[in-house]
């Protein structure tokens, strides 16, 4: 006899497990399947997703480890602080990610305790529609159980783009699981892609010591940032901390061996050009999850890019079965898939679920620190919608000389009727926390005139919000 639920999610990732928690908050029978490789302390496959075990949480962890490297390496001097033979242990770094990494999924383990979400560790997969229930498979070690829900919600996430002939045998050539263990710091790095993971590990790994070359497809840098933080990001990158991004290259062929790699790839202007180095880290994309569940059989759609195809509430083309996360469309953001799994639990009872999509943030954790929310000037512009700009430098304000940091601006942008804040972009210190304002301004539909009303703290980095608002009026008091 099948257990029976009344909500079962696949897949333990931050889409999934947040549904979890909340359904069973809302009072549901509530199941997790989760068939991840990486085991827990246990044997048992680890919560948390991409997110909490190859993600977010290891990638933040290593960018620390090195922005200190480089604070004490070159940041201190101008304290006048001498610090002298600063080395990298990288065993103590990477165990202390590792670390990280399993108190914050046991830690999920934790949460389902406490709300009494069960945990069906194993592969899960659609088997049919019965009466008004689903059954499912789930194929764990000690073989395969049969269970029923009322609803499904598939949060099976994403993996690693690889390109056609280049292997990644996460050794030598690596997607971001290799690349977030390395034992030693390469003494030359290639990467392929210049976006998000690219920039973030190639500057981990460019601050510890090694020589990064990034090959980037596109002609242009960061397209999807508004451009001012684009270019703003690319004299940061490629002149004060020798990235050296190459833009509109073709690679060609990819030969690795025990001792490196050789790239033979097309410059922009066509010409031949060839790449050696230690490693590489082929960070072009990730592709949604959905091999294995069985979900053509039972009549589950994709859309064009491979996405389970859903509506503006995540409810797929059959009855009661939901899909979070990056197995949709949208930002492939944990903090988005959250969102969606806290919707959908309160769709399921009957509650008023929803995601602004207009208003999720975007962060990039380099140094400068790149974060936003809304539209950029181009979107803005290709739209005809009028808008004024206001724009501060954090060179302009205390606190940023102060800490030693005086890279990069906020620019806010208004709608020019009716004030209305459409976008808020960030590149500094401290950007990540700074664009919540920003967030919670757009959420309560705020005008810029709202935030240059607002008293800010003093000295805080949060004043050149302040700033960027009173710019739009053209009525900065500092600047
Ligand atoms: P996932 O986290 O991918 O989880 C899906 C889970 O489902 C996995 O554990 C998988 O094992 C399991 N699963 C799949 N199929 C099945 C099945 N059939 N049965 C059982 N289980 C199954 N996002 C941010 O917002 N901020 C960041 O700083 C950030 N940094 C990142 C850094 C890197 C290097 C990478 C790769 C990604 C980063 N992301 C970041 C993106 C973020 O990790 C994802 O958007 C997020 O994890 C998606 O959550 P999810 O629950 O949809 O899927
Ligand atoms: P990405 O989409 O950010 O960037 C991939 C880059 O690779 C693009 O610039 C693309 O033009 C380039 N590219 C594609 N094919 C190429 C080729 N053949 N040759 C050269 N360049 C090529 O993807 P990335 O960096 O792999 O990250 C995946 C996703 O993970 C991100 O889109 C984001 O959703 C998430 N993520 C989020 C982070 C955050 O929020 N801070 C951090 C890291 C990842």
């Amino acid at each position: 006899m099948a257990q029976e639920f009344d909500v079962v999610v696949i897949g333990g990732g931050p889409g999934g497990y947040v549904a979890a928690i909340r359904a069973a908050q809302l009072g549901f029978k509530t199941a997790c399947v989760e068939s991840n490789p990486y085991a827990d302390p246990n044997g048992e496959p680890r919560l948390g997703g991409t997110c909490l075990n190859v993600g977010c949480i290891p990638s933040k962890a290593l960018l620390r480890s090195s922005e200190l490297y480089d604070e004490a390496h070159l940041g201190f001097v101008m304290h006048g602080i001498k610090a002298e033979n600063v080395t990298i242990d990288v065993d103590v770094m990477v165990k202390r990610k590792d670390n990280i990494v399993t108190q914050l999924t046991s830690g999920i383990r934790g949460l389902f305790k406490k709300n009494k979400v069960a945990f069906l560790p194993g592969h899960g997969s659609f088997v049919a529609r019965e009466g008004e229930r689903w059954l499912l498979d789930v194929a764990g070690k000690s073989g395969t159980e049969r269970v029923s829900a009322t609803h499904v919600i598939v949060a099976t996430g994403s993996r690693a783009r690889h390109l056609p002939g280049i292997p990644v045998d996460n050794q030598i050539v690596c997607d971001n699981e290799g690349a977030l263990s390395f034992s030693s710091v390469p003494k030359r790095l290639g990467v392929i892609g210049a976006g998000v993971i690219g920039l973030e590990l190639g500057s981990v790994w460019k601050r510890l010591g090694s020589e990064v070359t990034i090959l980037e497809a596109m002609p242009d840098f960061l397209a999807a940032a508004d451009q001012d933080v684009a270019k703003e990001a690319w004299k940061t990158f490629t002149q004060k901390q020798g990235l050296n991004i190459q833009l509109g290259v073709k690679i060609n062929a990819v030969t690795a061996g025990d001792d490196g790699v050789r790239i033979e790839y097309d410059a922009a202007d066509d010409t031949p050009a060839v790449l050696e180095c230690d490693k590489l880290i082929v960070s072009v994309g990730r592709i949604p999850n959905t091999d294995g569940l069985n979900g053509a059989a039972v009549g589950l759609t994709l859309d064009a890019k491979g996405h389970i195809e859903v509506d503006g509430h995540c409810a797929t083309s059959l009855p009661n079965v939901w899909a979070v996360g990056d197995v949709v469309r949208g930002p492939m953001l944990a903090h988005k898939g959250m969102e969606e799994g806290v919707m959908v639990a309160e769709l399921i009872a009957g509650q008023a679920g929803h995601v602004n999509y207009d208003a999720i943030p975007w962060v990039i954790y380099t140094h400068p620190e790149i974060a936003w929310v809304g539209k950029t000037e181009q979107q803005l512009k290709a739209e005809g919608i009028q808008y004024r700009a206001g724009k501060i430098p954090f060179m302009a304000n205390g606190r940023a000389l102060g800490q030693g940091d005086t890279t990069g601006f906020v620019k806010m942008l208004a709608c020019a009727q009716t004030d209305r804040i459409l976008g808020v972009h960030i590149i500094g210190a401290a950007a990540s926390e700074l664009v919540s304002e920003a967030v919670v301004a757009m959420e309560f539909g705020a005008s810029s005139e709202d935030i240059a009303r607002i008293c800010h703290g003093h000295p805080t980095l949060s004043e050149v919000m302040h700033e960027a608002a009173l710019a739009v009026d053209k009525r900065p008091l500092h600047f």
